[in-house]
């Protein structure tokens, strides 16, 4: 008897099982898989049937409620799901619609790591400039719709259409998103006690001596808060943004200027619509993918390493070409285990494939990769349950 609690204490310690969540466009299903860190076997473990397809998948912060978009649904709607046994069980809550009369579809979700625990939803394509805040069930973190929206409230640039959002790494309640057709950078202060947003002040960046647009799509705020770096969805570079020190909000802040592409130089942006930025675990490693508009084309995985102190760029280590344009997808989702493992999705063949940068950290190979066919629908985004 003595020998098998060995063995499971090893295995807590190591913890070399992770477990993911894999979302899909327009098929319905949501894919558990594990990851073994050790001998990097890549497994399907569950296929769950869903009653939409999510484009973005979130946890809440307990990990016990999965939210996402309905991607097919019309008028624009969100979904939620009670996750047990660390993801393998997977039961439909809710799908609510976001309201607010806009005729764009749900393309975003974040969860709040505080009380209350209100989920915040973003609308692409179309008339996009609406957006709900929806309040959760406090006792399963279910989404609630209707008379459960806090607040719905709408961006006010020609194009608003904001395709993710972040929180402030620093201060808690204040929050950044990406409107991608505004072309800016927007601030909400969270109230902490019925979790709406007060706008704060947005940013319209700063526009190429071409005419050229970044397109923020996506952002990640490092964890000391000096810096916000920007997925330029239009121009295929991570910009990077220097937040004021007393609020930390981006009416103060300024574009610093610094910018590094995440394509070859001889590539042209117009082939491209760059995917995602996101930190490591430390949060000292920022992960970026790229993909392209062809499918006969390739995309891109790009590693950058940040000062602890400030978290401004020290190194742009590489930038490495990814088996398929990626499709909808390429999105990379670093791990939250080792700053030098993370998960890339594509949806041209349908694949969930682990990366991890060499000894030296000059690139990066592919250590894992599993097929999940199913016909276009996969593979959107991943999320690392463990
Ligand atoms: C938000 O919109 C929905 C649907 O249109 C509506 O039911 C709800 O009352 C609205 N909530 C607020 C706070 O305006
Ligand atoms: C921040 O921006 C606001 C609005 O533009 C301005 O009133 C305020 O003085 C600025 N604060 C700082 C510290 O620069
Ligand atoms: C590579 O990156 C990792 C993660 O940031 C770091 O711990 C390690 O020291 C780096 N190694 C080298 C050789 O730079
Ligand atoms: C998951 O299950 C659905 C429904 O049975 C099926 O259509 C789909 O092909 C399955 N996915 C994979 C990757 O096997
Ligand atoms: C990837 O997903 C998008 C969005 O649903 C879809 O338009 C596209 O056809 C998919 N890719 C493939 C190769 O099926």
């Amino acid at each position: 008897m003595f020998l098998p609690l060995i063995a499971l204490w090893a295995q807590t310690v190591t913890a070399a099982i992770h477990h993911l969540l894999v979302g899909t466009f327009s098929t319905n299903s949501i894919y558990t898989l594990t990851f073994d860190d050790e001998t990097y076997q890549l497994t399907e473990v569950a296929n769950t049937s869903t009653p939409v397809g999510s484009s973005w998948l979130t946890l809440s912060a307990d990990k016990r409620t999965l939210y996402g978009t309905a991607w097919d649904v019309q008028p624009a709607a969100f979904v939620s799901y009670a996750v047990e046994d660390e993801g393998l069980t997977l039961t439909h809550q809710a799908t609510v619609l976001a309201g607010g009369g806009c005729t764009g579809s749900a393309i975003s979700v974040l969860a709040s790591f505080d009380l209350p625990h209100t989920v915040y939803g973003n609308l692409y394509y179309r008339d996009a400039r609406c957006a709900a805040v929806f309040s959760v069930d406090a006792g399963t973190g279910a989404l609630v719709g209707g008379r459960g929206i806090v607040q719905n409230y709408t961006y006010d640039l020609p194009g608003s259409a904001v395709h993710g959002m972040t929180w402030n790494a620093v201060l808690a309640n204040i929050v950044y998103s990406a409107d991608t057709g505004g072309n800016a950078i927007w601030t909400h202060a969270r109230d902490k006690d019925t979790g709406a947003l007060r706008l704060v002040g947005k940013l319209v960046l700063p526009v190429d001596e071409n005419g050229g647009h970044c397109g923020p799509r996506h952002l990640a705020a490092h964890r000391q808060g000096y810096y916000l770096y920007v997925v330029c969805e239009a121009s295929s570079k991570i910009m990077q943004l220097w937040l004021n020190m007393d609020e930390f909000a981006t009416p103060n802040a300024t574009a610093t200027g610094k910018e590094w592409p995440i394509l070859r130089s001889d590539d042209d942006a117009a082939d491209f619509w760059a995917d995602e930025v996101l930190m490591s675990a430390s949060g000292d490693v920022m992960w970026a993918s790229n993909r392209a508009h062809d499918s006969s084309r390739q995309g891109y995985v790009s590693v950058f390493t940040l000062s602890p102190v400030d978290g401004d760029v020290t190194e742009h280590l590489f930038l490495q070409t990814t088996p398929t344009s990626g499709g909808f997808a390429n999105a990379i989702a670093p791990s939250p285990f080792d700053d030098r493992v993370a998960a890339l999705t594509e949806n041209v063949t349908g694949s969930v494939e682990i990366w991890r940068m060499a000894d030296d950290n000059k690139s990066a190979s592919v250590v894992a990769h599993l097929d999940l066919p199913d016909g276009g629908g996969c593979c959107a985004n991943v999320v690392w349950y463990s």
